[in-house]
């Protein structure tokens, strides 16, 4: 039959994540196994394919990875900006893609991985987008793999540091990532019961945060839980421009935005201010049970694409069901949290502090 002779090329691009091997075994096991297909692995993501780095994946390659952390193929970050004013570059991916006798080429990856997957598209290739990291940023999907991992993380670092905050009668600040966007520290933070949450999408003010701490001293809770996004601003900053933040940022003399908030609190209040940023461990080992299905229903729904040679689209979730969007619908958005979002109402009710007036 025709399916069994196509060629799939598979990489993953970006900061990796978990769910990434969970993801490639759910296109690649299949294709090989089931449909006698042939699976080729680019090394480190875009890097590998402009340079022809590969393998062929086998069954015993793609055996035993459904739990690993990381990915087997190697990741790397090529900046999207780099690949679209170097011709080079991209002549480089699409004769490799030719070379390889590729039938189509499946991009397990976050937005920038998208943006040069759409660029992939319009030179011509078949390309087939997977969303993962754990930022929960990408445009077309509800959810990407990788993000409930970093979520359960996050919430039982949290959940461990309630005790020495208890106990010593601290604010602990948690520092998480998810780069420009709070999805992360809104889930882990509402999980964790923060009881202040800082998140990019809703700029925040000192004076507020340090009412909450004052309040709750007076309601006998010496102890307060503070969830800060890497990426959370301030009412004044989120107005400047983005060479004045910059800047600004730039003659912080802290390394990051927690440890400000940590020195902003020991200077208006009495209350020891302590610091925990997770930082890698977010992205690290084994993917959550969520995320292994997650990974495993889009790594299948594309094989299913490509068995009905539907291409230039990005896979994702809405609604609980899989689905797949034109990539060019998708690449370049930016997925960032709604100001009137479900877990915002929901932390506000419980009396959440968002560093809002
Ligand atoms: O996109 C995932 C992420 O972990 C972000 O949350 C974080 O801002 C960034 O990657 C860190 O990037 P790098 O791996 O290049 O240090």
């Amino acid at each position: 039959m025709d399916y069994q002779r196509k060629t799939i090329g598979i990489l993953t691009s970006g900061g990796d994540c978990p769910g990434l091997n969970a993801a490639i075994r759910g296109v690649a096991k299949p294709a090989v196994e089931l449909y006698g297909m042939k699976v080729i692995g680019f090394s480190n993501g875009y890097k590998g394919f402009m340079d022809g780095e590969a393998i062929e994946l086998t069954s015993s390659d793609l055996s035993g990875i459904l739990t690993l952390g990381g990915t087997i193929l190697g990741t790397s970050r090529e900046p999207f900006k780099e690949i679209q004013k170097n011709k080079d570059k991209i002549e480089k991916m699409v004769n490799n893609y030719k070379k390889f006798g590729l039938d189509c080429l499946v991009v397990l990856g976050g937005n920038g991985t998208h943006k040069t997957a759409n660029l992939l598209r319009e030179n011509g290739l078949n390309v087939i987008g997977l969303p993962k990291t754990i930022d929960n940023d990408l445009f077309g999907t509800d959810f990407t793999f990788g993000f409930h991992s970093a979520v359960d993380i996050a919430t039982d670092v949290i959940d461990r540091i309630h005790s020495t905050a208890q106990s010593h009668g601290r604010a602990m600040i948690i520092e998480l990532m998810g780069h420009k966007t709070g999805w992360l520290s809104l889930y882990a933070g509402i999980a964790g019961g923060a009881d202040i949450i800082l998140i990019p999408e809703l700029p925040y003010s000192i004076d507020r945060v340090i009412d909450k701490l004052n309040e709750r001293h007076a309601h006998g809770k010496k102890f307060s839980i503070i969830v800060v996004a890497e990426g959370a601003m301030t009412k004044e900053e989120v107005k400047m421009s983005k060479k004045e933040f910059t800047e600004h940022r730039m003659k912080m003399p802290y390394s990051s935005i927690g440890f400000r908030i940590a020195a902003e609190i020991e200077d208006k209040t009495s209350f020891e201010a302590r610091v925990t940023v997770p930082g890698y461990q977010q992205r690290g080992g084994t993917p959550s049970a969520y995320d292994r299905v997650l990974a495993t229903k889009f790594g299948i729904y594309a094989l299913e694409l490509i068995l009905k040679n539907e291409y230039g689209l990005g896979v994702g979730i809405s609604n609980n069901e899989v689905s797949a969007k034109p990539l060019e619908k998708i690449a370049g958005k930016l997925k960032t949290v709604p100001k009137d979002h479900m877990l915002i109402k929901s932390g506000l009710a419980l009396g959440t502090c968002f560093g809002q007036d």
